[in-house]
């Protein structure tokens, strides 16, 4: 990933963060409305759940420069969520789900670029999550 597209992604996650309950919240609500099967695997409290999941893309935004770190803390992540019950098939979906949000979020400033470099990093980060899964399984 360029330098550009990380500061894109940076600049943009701003947004985010000065929204971050309700990004969480609606992350959900489009996840469960999109694929109400994967409502049973969450056990814990749905606002608590969304600010777990916003902290961790605010730590994996902020150490994009340091992709080692990511992928590191990706892969105990990936470890955890096999005892979760999650599948290989969820991972698009939450990706999906995520740039659906973001994009919600952003609104009018959100563009095919920031789409693009969005895109990009969940399908790293999923790639490095996946695999670890697999060996996990
Ligand atoms: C890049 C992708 C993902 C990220 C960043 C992410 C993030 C998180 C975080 C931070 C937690 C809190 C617990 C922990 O840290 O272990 C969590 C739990 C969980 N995630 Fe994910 N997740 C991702 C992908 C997925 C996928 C694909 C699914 C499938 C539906 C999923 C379902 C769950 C479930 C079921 C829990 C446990 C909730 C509970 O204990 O009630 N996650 N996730």
């Amino acid at each position: 990933m360029t330098q550009e597209r990380i500061k894109l992604i940076q600049k943009s996650w701003l947004y985010v963060m000065d929204k971050a309950d309700e990004a969480g919240r609606l992350f959900y609500k489009r996840l469960f409305e999109v694929e109400p099967n994967v409502r049973s695997l969450f056990k814990e409290n749905i606002e608590k759940q969304g600010k777990k999941l916003i902290d961790v893309i605010n730590w994996i935004v902020l150490n994009l420069q340091d992709i080692d770190t990511v992928f590191g803390g990706a892969k105990e992540l990936a470890r955890r969520h096999v005892r979760y019950g999650v599948q290989v098939e969820h991972y698009p979906l939450v990706g999906h789900t995520l740039i659906w949000t973001l994009g919600n979020i952003i609104g009018k400033e959100w563009t095919k670029e920031l789409e693009q470099a969005w895109t990009e990093a969940y399908e790293a980060l999923s790639q490095v999550m996946i695999e670890e899964h697999k060996k996990g399984q």
